[in-house]
């Protein structure tokens, strides 16, 4: 089980830590923030109850089994990024040369030469294109599918045999299309927002497809989710680390620079970014009021990203909250031989293995953080197994949903993103005049 480990910021002065009975001092509100999120009617936390999905997943799976070389997840924002966390977390880090089962690609970007090299190593026949928009009409989403459509309808094959849409259960033109033409389509529960939506069909089954165990993911969420509905604080991790996001915010730090000591994790960073970015910076209040409300994510991977950000992190401004996260189980144990021990340059490096370093490294980093008054954090995990990455998703997705309610906004939608989607569509239009 995940752990939230935040003693680093009871040793810091108090105008840029906090100590437990600060965050004791809000636990009063937690029942107060559920029934506000509950009245929300999201379903991020019901919807890994839903054992139809499941069902639904698992058979399709098994009725494509062997069938196809390339899996292609066409989708951009909330309707990939869980899905490339899933892939890098989950699977061999170059599981697509391995050669030994289908290969994912996930392509959430219209830059031509990336859509056309593609195109160039495709074997169309044996390829299956997983279109997936929650809203059925995102223009990046749609050029893509018709893109690829185009050119498979060329080679004569069926479009029911090589895609298959997620999408709204009723709205949108792609389940208009789904529908007309017989291609087969997975639901995205309405009211399940596109970043909340690893752990539905959006997630799951391109997951299933390159042979993730889908039940293990939903496993590890559900326990979560079940500290997520308690009004007890001792057994609310997401509540705990909202408030920390919160409190500190308000004394500036409003920067939040995750940092998994993993690199099966690095995708995990930017599945996060954009749910705390889009999720927690807005304009408007509940009220109505401009606040202009809003936590910066910053992604960041120990322990490359020392050597890139840590002169910044340690005498930059004290602007920053660090979360790290924090692997026990790295692998099998690496030694490093030491083929120059007598060269003080690595003297140090007496029998030590790659595990040994990369954890002693994260305590150096946050040791020196702590020092310089930098407010940090981990989140510990045992392993990076399909388990603990359903409880890390459902902790940062429930903690996201308490941050909203202390910032009394509304964390579930994204007008910022609406307009700038329609914008772009005025210009082309006004271009096709
Ligand atoms: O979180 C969100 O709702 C957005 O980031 C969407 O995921 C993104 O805009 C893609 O939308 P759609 O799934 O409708 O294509």
């Amino acid at each position: 089980m995940i752990k939230l480990n935040f003693s680093n910021l009871t040793k810091i002065p108090a105008q840029h830590g906090i100590t437990d009975d600060d965050v004791k001092a809000k636990a009063h509100l937690i029942p107060e923030f559920l029934k506000k999120i509950h009245n929300r009617d999201q379903g991020f936390y019901s919807v890994i109850d839903d054992k139809e999905m499941l069902k639904k997943i698992n058979d399709y799976a098994q009725s494509v089994e062997g069938k196809y070389n390339d899996i292609i997840v066409l989708g951009i924002g909330g309707s990939s990024l869980g899905t490339i966390c899933l892939q890098q977390s989950l699977k061999h880090l170059f599981e697509n040369e391995l050669n030994r089962g289908p290969k994912l690609h996930v392509m959430d970007n219209i830059d031509p030469t990336w859509l056309k090299q593609l195109d160039d190593i495709l074997d169309y026949e044996k390829t299956l294109f997983i279109v997936v928009t929650k809203s059925g009409g995102t223009p990046e989403t749609l050029s893509q599918y018709f893109y690829f459509r185009n050119l498979s309808d060329k080679k004569g094959l069926d479009p029911k045999e090589h895609f298959i849409f997620v999408t709204d259960p009723e709205k949108g033109l792609l389940r208009k299309i789904a529908i007309e033409e017989g291609i087969p389509a997975f639901d995205v529960p309405q009211n399940v927002g596109g970043r909340f939506s690893v752990l539905t069909s959006v997630g799951l089954l391109p997951a299933k497809l390159i042979g993730i165990n889908i039940e293990e993911l939903i496993k590890g969420a559900q326990k979560i989710r079940d500290q997520f509905l308690s009004e007890e604080l001792k057994n609310n991790s997401p509540f705990a680390l909202a408030t920390i996001q919160y409190l500190l915010g308000e004394k500036g730090k409003i920067i939040n620079v995750v940092i998994p000591y993993s690199q099966r994790l690095i995708r995990f960073a930017d599945w996060y970014r954009q749910l705390l970015a889009e999720s927690i910076g807005k304009t408007l209040d509940n009220d109505g009021n401009k606040v202009y409300r809003g936590l910066t994510p910053i992604n960041a991977l120990g322990v490359t990203d020392q050597h890139s950000q840590s002169q910044l992190y340690n005498e930059g401004p004290n602007d920053k909250l660090f979360l790290f996260i924090e692997v026990a189980d790295l692998g099998p144990e690496l030694l490093i031989p030491n083929l120059k021990p007598n060269d003080e340059t690595v003297s140090f490096l007496k029998n030590i293995s790659f595990n040994k370093l990369m954890k002693t490294e994260k305590i150096g980093t946050e040791q020196a953080l702590t020092k310089n008054d930098r407010p940090n954090l981990t989140i510990e995990v045992n392993s990076v197994s399909e388990e603990s990455l359903g409880e890390l998703f459902m902790l940062f997705e429930a903690s996201i949903a308490f941050l909203g309610e202390f910032y009394n906004i509304n964390a579930f939608d994204q007008p910022g993103v609406e307009l700038s989607k329609n914008l772009t569509k005025e210009l082309l239009s006004g271009e096709n005049l």
